[in-house]
């Protein structure tokens, strides 16, 4: 599937959390971000921004759901964080009931998606994020089928 693109700097970890929240308003329950970077890149604090975009209230701290593999927070519409980072390669992540939350009535974001990509639905958005110098971090933000090749179109005509 080809998807629509676009490429972003974010030059320090506030503008990343906006982005997140920017992003988080055009979601709706049953999507699914795939977040893709190294340590450090700066998925979690863009799943924080994602979080207060989809009104999560500010009482709840998003952290790396690191040993639980999959948070799930509630807000207007409930907001589901995995964290595959433990995760072996190919492992039996049926095991972990994803489905169930790709299908819910919230939405899902996942740090090292790659690790899933098989099992992920051709319909998602995807952002890749590397390291561009210090405090500086550039995202492509790839949308594959018509939602989130809209939401594309949409962050075209803002940055
Ligand atoms: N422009 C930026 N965008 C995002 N984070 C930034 C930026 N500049 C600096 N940072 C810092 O980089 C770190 C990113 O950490 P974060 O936990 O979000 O990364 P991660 O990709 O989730 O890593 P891990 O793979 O360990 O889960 C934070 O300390 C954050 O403050
Ligand atoms: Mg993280």
């Amino acid at each position: 599937m080809k998807g629509k693109r676009i490429k972003i700097e974010l030059k320090s970890a506030q503008a990343t959390f906006d982005f997140g929240e920017l992003l988080g308003k055009y979601l709706v329950a049953g999507d699914i971000v795939a977040l893709i970077g190294d340590l450090g890149a700066g998925k979690t604090q863009l799943a924080k921004g994602l979080a207060r975009g989809l009104g999560v209230p500010e009482e709840y701290y998003i952290t790396s759901p690191t040993y639980t593999i999959i948070n799930e927070y509630p807000g207007t519409t409930p907001f589901y964080h995995f964290d595959l980072y433990r995760v072996e390669e190919g492992s039996d992540l049926e095991d972990i009931g994803y489905e169930e939350y790709f299908n819910g009535r919230g939405v899902a974001v996942i740090e090292w998606a790659e690790k899933m990509v098989h099992l992920l639905p051709e319909d998602r958005m995807e952002i890749h994020i590397v390291h561009l110098g210090e405090g500086i971090r550039g995202m492509e933000v790839i949308g594959f089928g018509d939602h989130f090749e809209g939401i594309v179109d949409a962050l075209t005509h803002l940055f």
